[in-house]
């Protein structure tokens, strides 16, 4: 398995809000390197399926509703130490215990529109970008 990706999501309310090129800025200036990039739209199917492992949570229905509102930005993220080295950028779930300079900090507006995603495994970062990359977008 390659352990040095992770996988992350610009979420729709840092889309919406034309957040994507300061992130992927940030992302850039934090030396990771973008080895996929789109932007799409999840469908309700696909929100339930990526964060199937919160269905029993009381947020589940807000959150596919919240993932599928309109377009994200997905990439598949390159560096030595990637899962961990991410998380640290973007910080913690509420961005109100993010912190200073971290991408949910800057960006984030609430515990559950909390602006980007990053895996939190090696595991996890293969299973995800697989999800949402095909072979062939991978470079
Ligand atoms: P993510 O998977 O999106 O990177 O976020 P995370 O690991 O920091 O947090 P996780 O526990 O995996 O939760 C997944 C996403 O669910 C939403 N959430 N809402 N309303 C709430 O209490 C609540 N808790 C979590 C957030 O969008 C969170 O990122
Ligand atoms: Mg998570």
């Amino acid at each position: 398995m390659i352990t040095n990706r992770t996988f992350t999501m610009i979420k729709p309310d840092a889309v919406e809000n034309r957040h994507t090129g300061a992130i992927l800025e940030k992302i850039n200036v934090a030396g990771f390197r973008i080895v996929a990039l789109k932007k799409t739209q999840l469908s309700l199917r696909d929100a339930e399926a990526f964060y199937s492992v919160h269905k029993e949570r009381p947020f589940f229905g807000e959150l596919v509703s919240f993932m599928t509102r309109g377009p994200i930005v997905s990439a598949i993220l390159e560096k030595d130490n990637a899962v961990q080295d991410f998380r640290t950028l973007i910080g913690s779930t509420n961005p109100a215990e993010a912190a200073e300079g971290t991408i949910r900090k800057l960006f984030a507006t609430s515990i559950g529109e909390n602006a980007i995603h990053g895996s939190d495994s090696d595991e996890n970062a293969a299973i995800e970008g697989a999800f949402h990359f095909s072979g062939r977008e991978v470079f």
